[in-house]
């Protein structure tokens, strides 16, 4: 039995279903729509990050340009959280370490998702007791502070009522480059070696 007509039809009827996913692809996202998701996965840089407004643990008003000239990993919190954030500080000291050297020009900032509690003053009580020296606490008016969660793609979310309640937020921090670019996420679970080999890669390129 000859096989080609068998092959030469499946390659026929692939070709066909190929083409008609690209039409449904772009009837429903519109040439531009589907240049624009390429667009996005090629330039990630501008997913992470942006312009905030906020105040640090001393008072100081700050924004974005704290990012510039250092390594940063940035990333959202609370004072009264549990574990994640208290863990993420702890390995953040470990990850510092293990640098050596480069460890100096990595800085870390906590950025509070619990304004309402976390004033300047909270937040410099917790990051004295928590966390590598030198973390830069930043709070701000709700405003402020869903703002630059915003930014930063993170998600939060109060939880429960009265004086008990809790911050739902997200675990995973970020790397900033000297330029207050996005460079790399580094998720809760990895390791700090495993961290410190994310940052040391990117401070080689
Ligand atoms: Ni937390």
């Amino acid at each position: 039995m000859n096989r080609l007509p068998v092959i030469v039809a499946t390659l026929c009827l692939a070709a066909a279903a190929l083409i008609a996913g690209a039409t449904w692809w772009v009837t429903r996202n519109g040439p531009s729509g589907a240049a624009g998701s390429a667009q996005v996965i090629s330039s990630g840089k501008a997913l992470v990050g942006g312009p905030f407004q906020l105040v640090d643990q001393t008072g100081r008003a700050v924004d974005e340009s704290i990012l510039k000239g250092k390594w940063t990993v940035v990333f959202f919190g609370f004072t009264f959280c549990p574990d994640v954030c208290p863990t993420t500080l702890t390995a953040m000291e470990a990850v510092k370490k293990d640098l050596g050297a480069r460890g100096a020009d990595l800085q870390v900032v906590f950025i509070t998702v619990d304004p309402e509690r976390d004033t300047p003053a909270a937040l410099k009580a917790y990051l004295d007791s928590v966390g590598p020296e030198g973390t830069i606490g930043l709070t701000g008016t709700p405003e402020q502070v869903t703002a630059a969660a915003k930014a930063y793609r993170v998600y939060f979310r109060k939880s429960g009522e009265g004086d008990d309640y809790t911050m739902d937020h997200s675990t995973a921090a970020y790397l900033m480059d000297p330029k207050g670019e996005f460079a790399a996420v580094l998720p809760y679970g990895l390791a700090p070696a495993d961290k410190a080999k994310v940052i040391r890669d990117a401070m080689k390129q």
